[in-house]
């Protein structure tokens, strides 16, 4: 592992995490979720998706949050937008930043999005285009990286493809999701070896759901690699509701403890967090999937 770098963390848990929580929650409880999260000194959080709400009514108040939130000097809020509707909502809303999402696998993509990942692909186009026009940035994803619902394996031939592909277009950075979370270390070693040829380490965040519990170890091999950039999700909040048995992202606390562990800086400030995530799943009513969080105790 690295010892040189501040990694960053990417914290997904208001919209990785509650777009797949069957408890539904208020626009107060999703803005003081958020509130703590940057006062726990996260920069970087996804707040929710311009999606249909028919498909994910989760986040069917994203743009009403969006609206809400007041700038902050050193935070980047983003949302998922899956064509230009959704960007145009976005932009409207004041987001200075979007994340398009695609996969590695043409049937999970049909089953997420309606559309093959070549479509998915073309869809994003115009989106690109008014991106740049208007100053936003665009991270991608590719789901599916290590392993697919519906078609098993994936290349990671098809992975590097399809993530230059997304650069290519005007992504600043992909996200490589584990989205069933079934990768092990071998599987990334396999996957970044062939990545980084052509790839920048820079131009890569991981996203790792802990299905199988493999997600800090496949973060740590991650790191060897030289990837600064880490998906979590506060409480390990979350899921896919596309992606049968995919548990939330790794928890945020873990990944904060990992790193902090191993002399990485993250400017997090774990107890808070650690109150973010009590406060949230207190509001679910759901366990804490934190370890961290449950071996120092629910704070009061
Ligand atoms: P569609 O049915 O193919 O689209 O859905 P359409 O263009 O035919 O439109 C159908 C209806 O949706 C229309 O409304 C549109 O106006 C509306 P109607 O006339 O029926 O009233 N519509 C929209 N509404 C709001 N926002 C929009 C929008 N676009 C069209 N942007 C669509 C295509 C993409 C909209 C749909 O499939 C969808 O919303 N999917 C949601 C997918 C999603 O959010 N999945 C979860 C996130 S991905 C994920 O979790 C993986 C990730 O974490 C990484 C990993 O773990 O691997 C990122
Ligand atoms: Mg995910």
């Amino acid at each position: 592992m690295s010892h040189n770098a501040h990694i960053q963390i990417v914290e997904m848990g208001a919209r990785d995490g509650l777009q797949n929580e069957p408890t539904p929650v208020s626009l107060a409880v999703k803005q003081q979720l958020i509130t703590q999260l940057v006062e726990a000194g996260l920069h970087r959080i996804e707040i929710g998706s311009f999606v249909s709400a028919k498909w994910v009514p989760q986040m069917a108040d994203t743009d009403a949050l969006a609206r809400t939130l007041l700038p902050h000097p050193k935070v980047t809020y983003s949302a998922l937008t899956p064509n230009l509707k959704g960007f145009e909502d976005a932009l409207a809303a004041s987001l200075k930043e979007v994340a398009v999402f695609t996969a590695a696998s043409d049937a999970f993509t049909q089953k997420n999005i309606n559309c093959s990942v070549a479509e998915s692909l073309e869809r994003f186009a115009p989106l690109f285009a008014r991106a740049k026009e208007e100053g936003v940035r665009v991270r991608g994803y590719v789901s599916c990286v290590l392993g697919c619902p519906y078609q098993g394996a994936t290349d990671p031939a098809k992975v590097a493809e399809v993530t230059g592909r997304l650069l290519r277009m005007g992504c600043y950075e992909v996200s490589l999701g584990d989205t069933i979370g079934v990768g092990t270390t071998r599987g990334v070693k396999t996957l970044l070896s062939r990545l980084l040829q052509d790839t920048p380490a820079s131009t890569l965040a991981v996203h790792f759901h802990d299905t199988y519990g493999q997600a800090l170890a496949n973060i740590a091999t991650s790191l060897d690699f030289g990837i600064q950039t880490i998906d979590a999700s506060v409480a390990g909040l979350g899921g896919c509701p596309y992606a049968k048995g995919a548990s939330g992202n790794v928890a945020t606390e873990d990944v904060v403890y990992l790193l902090e562990g191993n002399g990485l800086s993250t400017g997090v400030d774990l107890d808070r967090l650690i109150q973010a995530g009590a406060t949230i799943c207190k509001a679910l009513g759901r366990r804490n999937g934190s370890k961290v969080a449950l071996a120092k105790g629910t704070p009061l």
